[in-house]
């Protein structure tokens, strides 16, 4: 399992195993989770905890993108794909991300450091194009915001 047993009784008896609250139990798991996922043997133990199918859990998991399946990079770059941002030239900076990472979107670097996805709108229209990084949103984004971030979650930025 991608954290303890332990960990995840946790958080079951923080819901008190309801089956409605499946979601926010697999998003609490995920957060405990060094690598950010929920793997197929936990979500079977979270099924039979529930007592649901593994079939029902890994259907919510999959509708729920917020929800991941496979290992993350320690930042999980979420660009948003939907209308108002592809309005606004995200394009561009997905561009940028994919040369300046050296991957494509929906991959890993190498040194696990980041993950590079495409997401559905979450709400920030208002200052797109905008991406998320591990639930923090960024906005008004220009190839220059985006490279001094990059710096600055690769730590090389000066104090
Ligand atoms: S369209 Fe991109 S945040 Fe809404």
């Amino acid at each position: 399992m991608v954290v303890s047993k332990d960990k995840v009784e946790e958080i079951l008896y923080n819901y008190d195993c309801r089956q409605d609250a499946l979601v926010p139990i697999l998003m609490d798991i995920q957060d405990k989770c060094d690598d950010h996922y929920v793997d197929e043997e936990t979500q079977r133990y979270i099924a039979n905890r529930l007592n649901l199918t593994y079939v029902d859990v890994y259907e919510v998991s999959s509708f729920f993108s917020a929800i991941n399946k496979k290992p993350k990079g320690k930042y999980h770059i979420q660009l948003c794909n939907s209308s108002v941002c592809r309005i606004n030239k995200k394009d561009i900076i997905e561009e940028y991300l994919e040369k300046s990472l050296g991957i494509q979107v929906g991959e890993t670097t190498s040194d696990n450091l980041f993950t590079l996805e495409h997401t559905p709108c979450f709400g920030a229209c208002d200052i797109s194009p905008a991406i998320r990084i591990n639930k923090k949103v960024y906005g008004h984004l220009t190839i220059q915001k985006v490279k001094h971030l990059l710096k600055d979650l690769r730590g090389e930025l000066d104090d």
